[in-house]
This record gives structure tokens, C-alpha cells and sequence, in this order.
């Protein structure tokens, strides 16, 4: 009786402590989440740049990319406020060097990252890199950081990288939220302010725990080039507006503006939604041959002060009535920015009435339209109401006069 009585006491001791330990575990990955571990005081408005993926995908090197921030200086884009240029996936070696280090591919980048960083900061802007928390990156031509992340974090400091894409390919079984703060505090252990970008799909609805890991949390798989899957990432991304703030942003995935697959109006429903939600404006094309339609929508400086506007509040869809729809968001100063967007195949007159946008009845506005660069002669009290085409948009300042 004695020894059963030992050994149930045994088992008994022996459970407890493995449930203890899985639990502390647990709740060390839950802190991981719960507590800031990011405070590298960047990303106070949504980053601004190119990134190599949605046009070249691996077909990258350094020229392309040197060429690039040179066509961000001469278009003055840059004077905008572009000033990421972001290599994506295929700038490693698929091996990496006999201590572990990462290593530039020598075919496509032969002068290594460190002077291709160099390049990048002489003409005034920033260097982005890729990795993923997995094994491989999502193409399996480079080796991901998982396992490695301390020192891949100090390698891209030590090349003066500024910002991190960090994909969620190939990993071990574990979530997003035991393997990205891994990589948070190896940034943070290096001491350089790394613009935090988490890439994991939106797979465990980043937006409830990115503000403490990351400074973006990408909300949707990879955007196409057409209509329907841009604005399926808008619809998507809006869902988590509550979430973004400054420092934290939410990701609908880069623009595809250039690219071909959308009409001029759609891609300026495309510029108009991301800047208004507050997204990452980070450009898809080949800039060195970007059309004058193309850099009128991506250089349209008022659209863009949408964006960056220190209030950081990021839109949300305030009416719908079938296929039409008004997005708003406060800026600074009591104004108002407003986004009407016609999905249907029709022109349509939608109404933005006061309650809708949170201003007080009888409260008087005036209406400067951001794709006319005009501010209209009327001015509106209680219900503004634009007719606006097919698959397209028109986007306001509302200010209060009186
Ligand atoms: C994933 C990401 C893309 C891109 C590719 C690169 O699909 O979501 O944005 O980075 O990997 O392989």
C-alpha cells in the first residue's frame, strides 16, 4: 500500500512539473506578444519605397537596384518621402559561409550588400533586406534566419541595412508568434533602428499582436496585379484598422501600380485606398521606366500627405450601399479625408452624409479634391454626395470653416 501510495505521489510530482514547465513556457510566448519588445522609433508613419518582388521577382542584381535609387532621386520621388529601396527574395547564396554567415549571391550581386548599402545611403535613402522565419525563404534559393536570427541580425547591421521583410516560409511547425519576436530581439540586440516588417500572411491575424513585435504585419497572401485581388487585400486589411498606429502599421502587401494589369483609374483606386488606410506605400514597378501616368499616381504629393499625416489613423468604410462605398479617416487639424470608391460597372452618385464621418450636423466644410488639385467652389453642410465612374474613385480633404 506504502509503495503505491510512493509511486501515485511520484507520478502526481512528476505531472505537475511537466505541466508547470509547458505552462511557463507557454506563457513566455505569450509575453513575447503581450509586452513591447519593439522600440526602434521608426515607422512613425508608414514606410515609403520600392521593393524588388512584385515586378522582378528573383530576376534581381545590384544594377537593377542601383539603377532603381537612382530613379527615385531624378524622378523626385524621393523628395516625397520614398526612401526604402527594398531587395526581396533572391539576393543570397542558397549556402551559407563556414562560420554561418549569410552570403550576397555572387552572380547577380558581386559587390556584396555592404556597398550596395553604401550606394543606396550616399543618394540620401535606406536599404531593405528579405529573410523568412523559416528554414528557406518562400523560393528555396536562400537560407531563411530561423535558428540564425541573432546572427543575421548583426549582419544586416553591420551592412547598414535599414529595414527587414521577413517572410514565414519553411519553418519547424512552430506559430509566427514563437519565431518573429525572435528575430525582434535580435534586432533590437543590435542596436540599429531596423524598420520591422512581419510577412506571414496574415495567417494568425497579426494585426492583435505586430504593434509589439513589428513596426508592419502584412494581413494578406501576396497581391496580383488585376482588380479583383487588390481590392480583396484593401477589403481584407480593413477589417484591422482599429489596429494601426504610429510605429505599427497594417499591411495590405506592396502596390502594383505599373505593372500592366490595371487600368489608370483602377490603379488610382489602388494609391487612394493604401494611402488612406494608412498602408506601406512601397512601389511594385520598374521605376526606370515608369510612365508619366505612373509617376503622376505615385508622385501625387496631397495623396500622399493622406498618408503620412502624424495622426495615423488609418481608414475605415463608413457607408456601403451595394457595390459603392465611402472610406474616411481623420487627419490632423479637425479635417476629414474622404475616399468614395465605385466597384460597379456603372457610374453612381454616393453620399458621405456628416454621421457617416463623425462631424457635427451643420457643421460647414470645404472640399478640396486630391486628383483635380482643385478645392471645390460649393461648400457642403450635413451630406456631400460625388458621382464617380466605373472602377474608380474620388478622394477629398473635408476641412470644418465653420
Ligand atoms: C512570399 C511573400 C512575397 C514575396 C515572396 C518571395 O510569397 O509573401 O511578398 O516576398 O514570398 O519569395
Amino acid at each position: 500500500m506504502k509503495r503505491y501510495l510512493a509511486s501515485q505521489l511520484l507520478i502526481s510530482l512528476l505531472l505537475l512539473i511537466s505541466f508547470s514547465v509547458s505552462a511557463s513556457r507557454f506563457l513566455r510566448s505569450e509575453n513575447d506578444t503581450r509586452r513591447n519588445l519593439l522600440t526602434n522609433g521608426v515607422g512613425r508613419t508608414p514606410p515609403m519605397g520600392w521593393n524588388s518582388w512584385n515586378h522582378f521577382w528573383c530576376g534581381i542584381n545590384e544594377t537593377i537596384v542601383r539603377e532603381t535609387a537612382d530613379a527615385l532621386v531624378s524622378t523626385g520621388l524621393s523628395k516625397l518621402g520614398y526612401e526604402y529601396v527594398n531587395l526581396d527574395d533572391c539576393w543570397a547564396e542558397l549556402n551559407r559561409d563556414s562560420e554561418g554567415n549569410f552570403v550576397a549571391r555572387k552572380s547577380t550581386f558581386p559587390s556584396g550588400i555592404k556597398a550596395l548599402a553604401d550606394y543606396v545611403h550616399s543618394k540620401g535613402l535606406k536599404l531593405g533586406i528579405y529573410s523568412s522565419a523559416g528554414y528557406k525563404t518562400c523560393t528555396q534559393t536562400q537560407p531563411g534566419s530561423l535558428g540564425y536570427e541573432e546572427r543575421d541580425a548583426m549582419t544586416f547591421a553591420s551592412w547598414g541595412i535599414d529595414y527587414l521583410k521577413y517572410d514565414n516560409c519553411f519553418f519547424d511547425g512552430t506559430k509566427p508568434i514563437v519565431r518573429y519576436p525572435k528575430m525582434t530581439r535580435a534586432l533590437m540586440k543590435t542596436g540599429r533602428p531596423i524598420f520591422y516588417s512581419l510577412c506571414e500572411w496574415g495567417d494568425m491575424h497579426p494585426a492583435l499582436w505586430g504593434d509589439r513585435v513589428g513596426n508592419s504585419w502584412r494581413n494578406t497572401m501576396d497581391i496580383v496585379d488585376n482588380w479583383d485581388s487588390m481590392v480583396s487585400r484593401a477589403d481584407a486589411n480593413e477589417v484591422y484598422a482599429e489596429y494601426a498606429r504610429p510605429g505599427g502599421w497594417n499591411d495590405p502587401d506592396m502596390l502594383e501600380i505599373g505593372n500592366g494589369g490595371m487600368t489608370n483609374d483602377e490603379y488610382i483606386v489602388h494609391f487612394s485606398i493604401w494611402a488612406i488606410s494608412k498602408a506601406p506605400l512601397i512601389i511594385g514597378c520598374d521605376l526606370r521606366s515608369a510612365s508619366n501616368e505612373t509617376l503622376a499616381i505615385l508622385g501625387n504629393k496631397e495623396v500622399i500627405d493622406v498618408n503620412q499625416d502624424p495622426l495615423g489613423v488609418q481608414a475605415k468604410k463608413v457607408r456601403m450601399i451595394g457595390d459603392c462605398e465611402v472610406w474616411a479617416a481623420p487627419l490632423t487639424g479637425y479635417r476629414m479625408a474622404v475616399l468614395f470608391v465605385n466597384r460597379a460597372l456603372f457610374a453612381y452618385g454616393i453620399p458621405a452624409h456628416w454621421d457617416d464621418l463623425g462631424l457635427p450636423q451643420d457643421t460647414v466644410v470645404q472640399v478640396r479634391d486630391l486628383w483635380k488639385h482643385e478645392t471645390l467652389k460649393k461648400t457642403y453642410k450635413n451630406k456631400f454626395e460625388p458621382t464617380i465612374a466605373s472602377h474608380a474613385c474620388k478622394m477629398f480633404v473635408l476641412t470644418p470653416i465653420s
